[in-house]
């Protein structure tokens, strides 16, 4: 089946609510993806942040295989040895504690807002079970994850909200300050806002945030599910801001591609999920945890982790080289290999003329051009991204 025909069968059997690119890949390997006609692309958005170790890792495949051949699930009624081990090395990579496995970063915020609720609930404290979020943040499509969101675009169509989520707005300290009453259960952030643009916050938020939270008996959710896992050059971003959280969670690159998504919470927390509390058919399928095992290994080999972040130093500076260029990029921001351009103008248009040169990027939140290749790119790949991007970009732009 050529691009063509791909393209009519989708629009034929499947709904259209992904805006989706003109593009169907077959293959890939490493940083590279392959059309339905055999055409090279240089992938530098890896499914959002999924693809962490490249396409067709070797080490992954062998992992899946293997585990497909001896068991593909096992009910979460009993033990299963490859969950426990990808649970262990979660654990020990991130902030200690205990780990719940599901299958994606919007179910992982489903599942961290249930805990914080029990955690207080089971201390005879139903009472405390607001969250506050962010402006501009995106934690997820189900109605907890989009309820948290402090975006009112992806709401629209789907209201009511669920209640008992505080929006305030970003950067401002004093407003999160006054909307952490005694009603709060918990403050959920992403350490840097993926959706609505690679948003760093203002220095010394986060680690502001983290005091008032500890001050006043709030927990503290780190929502990593796009910034974790090796992303910004730390096993957490939070690391990066010197933030410890009571609660992680994470999905999107953990699994290199299969669908696992996680909560880690410090082990008293973790407690609140006695049995029967919470639950998942699929949550921490063996194939799965046997790819997410591969990419912790690799995560925690020495040197990688310092790797992509001089990966990224290289090419946050030939993003901001090529920058300085032209008139239409405001500013490079971002961390590690999240990266993005804000620009002056909607990225639609740069983002498909990208694709139609051979370099998969995504553009998000209008005028946001956003950059994750996988960890394991490599500096001639970065060097060719930038050219292609180059190329890429409108005449009209240059200096
Ligand atoms: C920060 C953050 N939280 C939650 C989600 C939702 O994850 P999923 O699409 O796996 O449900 C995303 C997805 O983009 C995300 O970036």
């Amino acid at each position: 089946m050529g691009t063509a025909d791909i393209i009519a069968l989708t629009e034929k059997y499947q709904m259209s609510n992904y805006a989706r690119l003109p593009a169907a890949f077959v293959r890939g390997e490493g940083a590279r993806l392959f059309d339905a006609e055999g055409r090279e692309y240089l992938d530098f958005l890896g499914g959002i942040a999924v693809t962490a170790l490249g396409h067709a890792h070797p080490e992954v495949t062998r992992a899946v295989t293997v585990q497909a051949r001896n068991l593909l699930h096992v009910s979460n009624l009993f033990h299963v040895p490859v969950q426990a081990e990808a649970a262990r090395l979660l654990s020990d990579a991130t902030i200690g504690g205990k780990v719940f496995f599901c299958n994606s970063g919007t179910e992982a915020n489903e599942a961290a807002i249930k805990l914080a609720r029990k955690w207080f609930a089971d201390r005879g404290r139903e009472g405390v079970h607001e969250f506050v979020v962010l402006e501009g943040s995106f934690h997820g499509r189900t109605y907890g994850g989009l309820s948290a969101t402090g975006q009112p675009r992806f709401h629209k169509g789907f209201e009511p909200m669920l209640p008992g989520f505080v929006t305030v707005p970003f950067g401002d300290i004093a407003a999160l300050d006054a909307a952490l009453t005694d009603r709060t259960c918990a403050f959920l952030v992403e350490p840097i806002q993926g959706e609505s643009g690679v948003r760093m916050h203002p220095p010394g938020y986060l680690k502001e945030a983290e005091r008032l939270c500890r001050q006043k008996g709030i927990l503290l959710v780190l929502d990593e599910i796009q910034t974790g896992m090796g992303r910004t050059g730390a096993m957490l971003a939070g690391e990066r801001f010197g933030l410890l959280p009571d609660i992680v969670t994470l999905a999107k690159g953990i699994a290199n591609g299969l669908p696992l998504g996680a909560v880690v919470a410090r082990e008293e927390i973790a407690a609140a999920f006695g049995p029967g509390s919470h639950g998942s058919t699929f949550g921490g399928n063996p194939v799965c945890c046997a790819a997410a095992k591969v990419v912790l290994e690799t995560l925690a080999s020495p040197g990688f982790l310092s790797e992509v972040d001089r990966k990224g130093e290289i090419l946050k500076k030939g993003l901001s080289e090529l920058a300085a260029r032209r008139t239409d990029v405001r500013k490079v921001r971002g961390l590690g290999l999240m990266l993005a351009w804000e620009m002056e103008v909607e990225t639609k248009e740069i983002a498909l003329q990208c694709l139609r040169n051979g370099l998969v990027v995504n553009a998000t939140s209008g005028n946001i051009l956003r950059f994750l290749p996988p960890l394991t790119v490599t500096e001639p790949e970065i060097r060719h991204a930038l050219d292609l991007l180059w190329i890429s970009l409108p005449d009209g732009g240059r200096k």
